[in-house]
C-alpha cells in the first residue's frame, strides 16, 4: 500500500479536536528533521498523525497511539509509527529513538505554545518564563521540553522562531 501523502492526512484528520495542536506539532518536526539528517516531510507527518485517535480514545488513554497505529500500519515507515505509538507515556510503550522522543519534545513544545500563547518573536526569558507558568499544572513540560533540548544542543526559542507567526 502507498504511502500517505499530507493532503490525505489532512482529510484523516477533518472534524478532529486536535487538527489546529497537529498542524503545530507537524510544523515543529519540520523545523527540527533537518538537524537530525531526517526528511522534513517524514517528521512533519509524524506531527501531523500522531493524535489521529484522540477523539476515538478518549476513554481509553492506554490506546491513545495504538489505535492510530492499527489504522496506518504499512503506511508509513516503521520508526514514524513507534513513535506514535509511545508518545504519550499513558501507552506503557517506552520512548527509543531520537524521532520517539522528538515527536514527545514536539507534543510538548505545542502545548506549551497553545497554553502560554507564546509569539514570535520568542526570546530566552520569554520561553524559560512560560516554562515555569506551565509547569506548575504541568512539573513533567521541564523534561520533555526543557531536558530534550539541553541533551541535543537545541535553542528551544529559535525553534519556536522558526516555525513561523501565528
Ligand atoms: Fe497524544
Ligand atoms: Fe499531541
Amino acid at each position: 500500500m502507498a504511502g500517505i501523502t499530507e493532503g490525505e492526512a489532512h482529510r484523516l484528520l477533518e472534524g478532529s479536536s486536535k487538527l489546529f495542536h497537529s498542524v503545530l506539532v507537524a510544523r515543529i518536526m519540520e523545523v527540527l528533521a533537518p538537524g537530525f539528517a531526517a526528511a522534513p516531510q517524514d517528521w512533519g507527518l509524524v506531527g501531523l498523525l500522531h493524535d489521529l485517535d484522540q477523539d476515538a480514545t478518549e476513554d481509553e488513554p492506554s490506546l491513545h497511539g495504538l489505535r492510530t497505529v492499527e489504522m496506518l500500519a504499512g503506511r508509513l515507515p516503521d520508526a514514524s509509527l513507534r513513535a506514535i505509538k509511545c508518545h504519550d507515556h499513558r501507552s506503557g510503550i517506552k520512548p527509543v529513538t531520537v524521532l520517539d522522543r522528538a515527536l514527545i519534545f514536539a507534543d510538548n513544545l505545542a502545548i506549551l505554545i497553545e497554553n502560554q500563547k507564546l509569539k514570535t518573536p520568542c526570546t530566552p526569558t520569554v520561553l524559560f518564563e512560560a516554562v515555569r507558568r506551565e509547569c506548575q499544572d504541568k512539573p513533567w513540560i521541564a523534561e520533555y521540553v526543557l531536558g530534550f533540548a539541553e541533551r541535543e544542543g537545541l535553542a528551544i526559542w529559535d525553534v519556536v522562531n522558526k516555525i513561523g507567526p501565528r
